[in-house]
């Protein structure tokens, strides 16, 4: 049995295979239609979500399988003071699979370690988010046609936002990958990234303003400020507005480039932009139902 707790719990030759298969579900969703059938995945969410819950909802359901459980701590027995570790083993009891969302970093893998059914971290605290990574790496993949070979901007609260932590980690298995992290000094992609970037000899640079290096990116991959993860308003309130990505910030980039954000946005990228034919963010959350629907096959060694 298989759990998902980070995007490097798969070689890269099991994510080429996962998202062929996104691919073929993409292509012929029909097929898959019944893939699940008498199979049940809960979705435990200690934490508010709207995509990733009811994407893997949604790819439970296009599989055929239906889905049961929570969308916050105060409607599950976790108000009552029950551990992670005593409800994974009761949810084992009633479904299939399992993907879990929690503020604390390191609750996923301790509710995998007690768990008689695949676990899937579906986000724990500012640390991993490995399948907004799957996502993401099907989204480059599709609409670049390759996962190496570029220059990718990452830009925002690169301290805090976890999609962005798990994201530098899988591309480091790739090739010829520039990474330019825009943020904020106070936002700074944390010391433990960077040193991982300098023992794999990663080329990357760190600059605060966005139109200094819009020229040069193949992929801006912006994200929202983490209110949530903040000790204080007044820090929040002073940065949650200090990128927002304009149609005017737009004429800088090529005329290639893609736009991505894991969402939800703020203020960080105007609507204008929406119309812009390289903002792919919505096409981004598409993908996510795909390569999730992908992920419970695998996960549960199904095939079609
Ligand atoms: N991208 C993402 O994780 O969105 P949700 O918080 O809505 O699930």
């Amino acid at each position: 049995m298989r759990h998902l707790m980070s995007p490097l719990d798969f070689t890269v030759e099991e994510l080429d295979k996962i998202f062929d298969l996104a691919g073929e579900i993409e292509k012929d969703p029909k097929r898959f239609a019944h893939v699940c059938d008498g199979k049940k995945l809960a979705t435990c969410f200690y934490e508010p979500s709207t995509r990733t819950r009811l994407s893997f909802e949604a790819a439970m359901m296009n599989l055929g399988g239906n889905v049961i459980g929570f969308s916050e701590a105060s409607s599950s027995s976790a108000a009552k003071g029950e551990s992670v570790s005593d409800t994974i083993r009761v949810i084992s009891c009633y479904a299939d699979i399992c993907a879990m969302r929690h503020p604390k970093e390191g609750a996923p893998m301790v509710a995998a370690s007690k768990s008689l059914i695949p676990v899937i971290n579906a986000g724990d605290g500012g640390h991993q988010h490995p399948t907004q990574t799957l996502t993401d790496l099907l989204t480059i993949r599709s609409l670049k046609g390759r996962l190496g070979g570029y220059t990718i901007g990452l830009c925002g609260d690169l301290k805090f936002g976890r999609t962005v932590h798990s994201l530098i980690r899988a591309l480091l298995r790739y090739d010829n990958i520039h990474f330019v992290f825009i943020s904020p000094e106070e936002l700074k992609i944390p010391d433990y990234i960077i040193d991982e970037l300098n023992e794999k000899n990663a080329s990357y640079e760190e600059v605060i303003k966005l139109d200094d290096v819009m020229g040069k990116l193949d992929i801006l991959y912006m994200t929202r400020v983490q209110r949530e993860r903040f000790f204080n308003e007044e820090d929040y309130i002073r940065l949650k507005n200090f990128y927002i990505l304009t149609k005017e910030k737009m004429l800088l980039a090529k005329p290639d480039m893609i736009v991505l954000h894991p969402l939800p946005r703020v203020n960080e990228i105007s609507v204008e932009v929406d119309d812009d034919p390289r903002a792919a963010y919505f096409k981004q959350a598409q993908y996510g139902v795909y390569v999730r629907m992908a992920l419970i096959m695998t996960l549960l060694n199904l095939e079609a």
